[in-house]
């Protein structure tokens, strides 16, 4: 695991990958002419993905940077996609040491190329519905020594896993972490009317061949235990990000993450 020559070349440019179509979608240059087609046909069904996708890496951001003022040094992020476009180690101080990983070996063998040889970042292959896999290599020692009060990342990936495996991701981090460790996390809430632009959302990654498992924040809350809720709470996208800094008095309105609310839980 980690090693680039076990995936496939990125020069493999013949086929749209979806890490490289969400960079493009975020506004990132880290894809080719067929990521960018493959884009266009997601944003004339789905116009407001741009959106969507930013507000979440608004407020992985804004949980990475809280968290490094807290203390924390140590960051695991599951589902990462590309170490692109404000992901955590380029909005916390340097030094501050990541492990991303995702479940795409183009992504894996993408991000190689892109953290080259930056000592305090690495990325490793692992499908978070079953941590286990990046928890128990040798990963974690290398980086962070025995420290395990770490700040994981699980965003944009919970409506991609079944209940079984939510829970089996949280009760596997919950034994691993030290007592003073924090999982920030974001998911959609099914649990209101889902808008009609959601449901367009859906039915493109169900073509895909990538389910959709939507939930409520109730039946959420029931899968994180035994972390807890930290504070401020569990908060719509819209509400954790500065969003009046963020965009123009024009484009405000128009600014919402289709329900979608991001938590930090504790122990
Ligand atoms: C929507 S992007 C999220 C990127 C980033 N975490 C963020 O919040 O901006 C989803 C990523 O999840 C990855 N993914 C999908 N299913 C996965 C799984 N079971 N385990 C790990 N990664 C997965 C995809 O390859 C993709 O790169």
């Amino acid at each position: 695991m980690g090693e680039s020559d076990n995936f496939p070349s990125i020069s493999d440019a013949d086929k749209p990958n979806a890490g490289r179509i969400y960079d493009y979608i975020l506004g990132g240059n880290h894809n080719f002419e067929i990521d960018r087609m493959a884009a266009q046909k997601v944003l004339e069904l789905a116009p407001f993905a741009p959106q969507l996708f930013r507000l979440i890496r608004w407020f992985l951001g804004e949980a990475a940077v809280r968290l490094s003022s807290q203390g924390y040094k140590y960051f695991i992020d599951f589902a990462s996609g590309l170490p692109t476009m404000d992901h955590i180690h380029q909005v916390t101080p340097e030094g501050t040491k990541v492990i991303y990983s995702d479940i795409d070996p183009v992504v894996v063998a993408y991000a190689h190329d892109i953290i080259k040889d930056n000592p305090y970042v690495q990325y490793v292959h692992c499908n978070a519905g079953t941590p286990e896999e990046l928890l128990e290599s040798d990963m974690p020692e290398k980086l962070f020594g025995s420290d395990r009060n770490v700040a994981v990342g699980f965003n944009g990936i919970a409506y991609f896993l079944p209940d079984d495996r939510i829970a089996h991701f949280m009760k596997t981090l919950y034994g691993w972490t030290g007592d003073n460790a924090r999982l920030f996390l974001c998911d959609g809430d099914a649990g209101q009317s889902i808008s009609e632009d959601a449901k367009k959302l859906t039915d493109i990654y169900n073509k895909l061949n990538q389910p959709i498992y939507p939930r409520s924040k109730k039946r959420m809350l029931e899968l994180i235990k035994p972390w807890k809720v930290d504070d401020p709470g569990m908060m719509l996208l819209e509400d954790w990000v500065d969003i009046e800094t963020k965009v123009t008095e024009k484009m405000k309105d128009t600014w919402h993450a289709q329900g979608t609310y991001g938590v930090i839980l504790k122990k």
